[in-house]
């Protein structure tokens, strides 16, 4: 509740009354909910050496990504929201993620641990006193409906996803809580759905939690299409193994064959044989591979060559994002599969609550109007299409954030897995990485043209 006003000449001393309030609210929850997170990743799980340490060339120290995120809240929330100074000009130059590659950064002079937490608490105590002050004025691009807030709360959480990846590649004992699985009926129903030809609207223009590659909205015209309610299973993935499919040029792209014959792989990352069986290694625990759950640490190469195994294919972006929002009852858009109302735990596997994707069928409240289950969460699912600009597409705030990475060879991911945390998981939202890559949490849905009946 806001603070009474004394008088109708003496204003509440926030600007713009009860809504505004309520966002103020909404917004420090978050901001906590993700540090709380950052710290139970770093500080409070691993020691000096294995936060300042590079487990993989592929990913940044994880005192990088602690620091970073606090120099990021600094430079929309102080500098660029609130007109402030730097707190530190002499760290900015070390955590701009394009200065420096992930590999170099552990020979950067880089903030300790301590002081990292120190700076990050020094940002946000600031924080929080600005936006006790903050104008959420509709015109304002930046501030206007919490935008630049919300930009920054998803920034830390992206970044704990990441982070996450750094852990899974870590070696070493096992340091996070690994609660069991849920269990899952074997889903009935049917194994695909029909989604019937014509016009949806893809992308958002009011979602003030957007990224600008989401924007704007704009009708697009999809043919027929049949998409799988499920993610592609481990057990479907073993059948595609042991029918030779990682030997088999004729089920890969001449890119994609490249990839499997000079990395030599032939089965997802982190999986290694023992005997007659599967095991994987998952932060840290070893375990045989669970039949039901969907595949993940494939890379686009791998599930592109699965699909053109099974006599499927990867869904277009339009067409995942279709399935997952639109309703053909009405003709409208959800933000959600189920809806509009914010996730919980009943509606997807998000937000770091479990370490794994969970079983098809685990989670029947999110179901999408086309039948499709579990389009967010458990598994990112690779989509055919490449990292590009909506029309109409204009950069904001920086040209960093996306623009500079379209067209570049990049594949477009969609749905969040379960490590992504819910305010980064809508059906518009979109992520991308090399073809190639494998150690985020990916797997893959199998599509095909509806004419053939
Ligand atoms: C959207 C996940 C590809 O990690 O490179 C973090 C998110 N952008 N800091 C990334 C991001 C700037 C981005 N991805
Ligand atoms: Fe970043």
């Amino acid at each position: 509740m806001s603070a009474p006003r004394t008088s109708p000449r003496d204003p509440d001393p926030r600007p713009d009354g009860p809504a505004a309030d309520l966002l103020r609210r909404r917004i420090a929850a978050e901001l906590e909910h993700g540090r709380r997170r950052s710290e139970g990743l770093t500080v409070e799980a691993l020691d000096e050496a294995d936060l300042v340490g590079q487990h993989s060339p592929l990913m940044s120290p994880l005192v990088w990504d602690l620091a970073h995120v606090g120099n990021y809240e600094e430079q929309w929330l102080l500098r660029a929201a609130a007109g402030q100074q730097a707190l530190r000009p002499d760290i900015d130059v070390l955590y701009d993620a394009f200065e420096n590659p992930r590999a170099d950064r552990v020979h950067l002079p880089l903030l300790t641990p301590r002081e990292a937490l120190e700076y990050n608490a020094r940002v946000r105590a600031r924080v929080l006193d600005t936006l006790d002050r903050a104008v959420f004025d509709p015109a304002d691009p930046l501030v206007g409906a919490g935008f630049v807030y919300h930009m920054v709360i998803q920034h830390e959480h992206q970044h704990d996803e990441t982070m996450l990846a750094t852990h899974q590649l870590r070696r070493g004992t096992p340091v996070l809580d690994d609660p069991p699985p849920p269990a899952a009926p074997p889903p009935d129903g049917p194994g695909e759905v029909l989604v019937e030809g014509g016009p949806f609207t893809m992308g958002t223009s009011a979602d003030p939690w957007s990224y600008d590659n989401e924007r704007p909205a704009h009708t697009v015209h999809v043919p027929a299409f049949r998409i799988a309610t499920a993610c592609v299973t481990n057990a479907a993935h073993l059948e595609f193994m042991a029918d030779g499919g990682y030997d088999d040029p004729r089920w890969w792209s001449a890119a994609g064959w490249e990839w499997r014959t000079r990395s030599g792989k032939r089965a997802p990352a982190f999986w290694h044989r023992d005997g007659d069986r599967w095991l994987r290694r998952r932060f840290g625990r070893v375990e045989p591979v669970p039949p039901d759950e969907p595949v993940q640490h494939v890379c686009f190469h791998e599930a592109e060559a699965h699909a053109r195994w099974a006599g499927r294919r990867l869904p277009t972006e339009a067409e995942w994002e279709k399935a997952a929002r639109h309703d053909p009852a009405t003709g409208t858009v959800r933000r959600h599969p189920w809806g509009d109302a914010d996730p919980g735990p009943h509606h997807a596997n998000l937000g770091q609550r479990l370490l794994r994707p969970a079983p098809a069928g685990a989670f029947p409240g999110g179901t999408a109007p086309s039948g499709a289950h579990q389009m967010l969460g458990d598994v990112w699912e690779w989509t055919a299409d490449d990292f590009t600009a909506y029309p109409g597409f204009r950069a904001f705030p920086y040209r960093e954030y996306s623009e500079v990475f379209f067209g570049d060879g990049y594949k477009v991911l969609r749905g969040g897995s379960w490590a992504t945390h819910p305010t980064a998981a809508r059906a518009t939202f979109r992520n991308w990485d090399l073809p190639i890559r494998r150690q985020i949490f990916s797997g893959f849905r199998l599509a095909r043209d509806a004419e053939a009946r």
